[in-house]
Formats: C-alpha cells, structure tokens, sequence
C-alpha cells in the first residue's frame, strides 16, 4: 500500500488532535497547579502543531495527485468524501475556537518563541463561541475521525479486491 505524504500529514494532525484532547482531560483531572498549567501549555501547543501539519497536508495535496483507488460503491465513495470535507472544517474550527479559549480565560501560551496574541477581547461574542465550542468540538473530531478510519479500511479493502481481479484478468487474457 503507498502512503502519499499528503495522507500521512493529514493522519498525523488527527493524531496530535487526540493527543492534545487526552492532555486537557489530564490536565483537568490533576490537583497539582504546576502539572495542570504544564498539561495545559502542552495542550495548547500541540493544537497549533496540528494546524500547521494539517495545512502542510493540504499543501501536499494540492500539489501532488492522490495515489489510485479501485472503484468502490457509491455510498462508500460519498460517505467518504462528506465525512471528510466535515472533518476538514473541524480541524480548522478546534485549534481556533482553543485560541478563542484561550482569549477569553487570559490563558495564552507562547509557539515556537512567538507569544500568541488574543484574538478576540475576553468579553467578545466571539470569544463566548469559542468557550462553547471547544470541548463540544473535541469530542466530535474523535468520533469523526474514528467513522473516518473506519471508510479508509473499508475503500482500502475494495482496493486490494480490485487489484487482485486486474491481475487476474490480465493474466487470464
Ligand atoms: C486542536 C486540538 C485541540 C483539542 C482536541 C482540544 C480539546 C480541549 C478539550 C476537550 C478541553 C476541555 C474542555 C472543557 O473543559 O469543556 C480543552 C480545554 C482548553 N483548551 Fe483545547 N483543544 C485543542 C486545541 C487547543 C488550542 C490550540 C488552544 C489554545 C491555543 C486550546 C486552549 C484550551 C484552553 C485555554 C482550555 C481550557 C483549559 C482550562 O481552563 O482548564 N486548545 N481543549
């Protein structure tokens, strides 16, 4: 099976998107200040982490062709391709509605030396949304991711049938 670097970039954003929500649930759940405002920075961080990876991911996609799939039924082929597109906009909306967050509690860490900026006032709307959002949408890209995964192995199975019958049919004819 080839991996194309836009594929892998992509799953590593969730990955970090996973690790940075077990760090807040962690951080939550410890009574040392010191070790919750560490899981917290940590937190922060790798969330940012995985936006600039799942740009670069988009980046790698738009600049190189996915590798051919074997055709698969349509349902699979559009569930696929919606449970995708939601998970983009997600990936997009968490670490932005965590920025907000942080905004609004005065919780701003600092990435690769640059200290974040707020990017709404504490007391704005938008920073409100933020609060409401961020643990809500943590727990969606999860289940979302998950179903996502679970259509990869689905297509990549459909994949492997194909390939096997081309080469059976070729070597038949
Ligand atoms: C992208 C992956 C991220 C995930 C999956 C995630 C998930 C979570 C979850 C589940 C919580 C607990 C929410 C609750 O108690 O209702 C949380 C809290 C928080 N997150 Fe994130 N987050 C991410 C990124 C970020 C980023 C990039 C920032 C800031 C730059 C951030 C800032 C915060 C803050 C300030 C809190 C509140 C912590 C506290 O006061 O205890 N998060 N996050």
């Amino acid at each position: 099976m080839r991996w194309h670097p836009a594929t892998v970039l992509y799953w590593m954003a969730i990955g970090l998107v996973t690790t940075a929500f077990m760090l807040a649930l962690l951080g939550e759940e410890t009574p040392s200040t010191y070790a919750r405002d560490a899981a917290l920075r940590s937190h922060e961080w790798l969330g940012l982490l995985a936006l600039l990876v799942f740009v670069a991911a988009l980046i790698a996609r738009w600049l190189g062709k996915l590798p051919f799939l074997h055709p698969m039924p349509e349902w699979l082929s559009s569930l696929r391709a919606s449970t995708k597109a939601v998970l983009y906009v997600l990936l997009i909306l968490q670490p932005l509605s965590g920025w907000l967050l942080a905004s609004h509690e005065g919780k701003l860490t600092s990435f690769f030396g640059w200290k974040l900026p707020p990017l709404a006032a504490p007391d704005s709307t938008l920073a409100d949304y933020g609060y409401l959002y961020h643990g809500l949408g943590g727990v969606l890209i999860l289940l979302i991711a998950a179903l996502a995964f679970r259509l990869n192995i689905s297509a990549r199975i459909f994949d492997i049938v194909g390939r096997i019958r081309s080469r059976n049919n070729a070597r038949d004819s």
